[in-house]
């Protein structure tokens, strides 16, 4: 059930922050991240670009590691990304991408992630307490 879940309209979302700067310079890498990702998700096919919505956000407390990209999804792990760099890491991103929508709840381990993902992951959040939090509102 998970797996057609991962095939409706924007159920997935990426973030990338749009506040970071290269170390030391005063360049946002950001938007153009966001460009070249946006792109790269409409190459590789209808499924994954329908499924992916990808926006800007203002900061996500990562700014130490420009720049930060979070995966969301309502009943899927949340994962936080730092170190991207957008002219080496947009492949091992739509790689991601691909895995994290097949994926049930979106659990998966450093190993089994593409590339630079492995060793950049600032935070992976499980599902569960708003899965939770959701059953509780509809009950009520
Ligand atoms: S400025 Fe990008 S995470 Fe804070």
């Amino acid at each position: 059930m998970g797996h057609q879940a991962g095939k409706l309209k924007h159920t997935h979302k990426i973030s990338v922050c749009t506040s970071c700067r290269h170390k030391g310079d005063h360049c946002r890498p950001g938007f153009e991240l966001i460009s070249k990702l946006r792109h790269a998700i409409d190459m590789a096919g209808d499924s994954l670009t329908e499924s992916f919505e990808i926006s800007g956000v203002a900061c996500m407390a990562g700014c130490d590691r420009p720049c930060t990209v979070a995966y969301h999804s309502t009943r899927k792990a949340t994962y936080l990304f730092g170190d991207i760099d957008p002219d080496a890491d947009i492949d091992d991103l739509v790689e991601f991408a691909k895995q994290y929508s097949v994926l049930r709840d979106g659990w998966c381990s450093s190993v089994d992630r593409p590339g630079k993902l492995r060793k950049s992951t600032l935070a992976r959040v499980p599902a569960s307490l708003v899965v939770i939090e959701n059953q509780e509102v509809l009950a009520s």
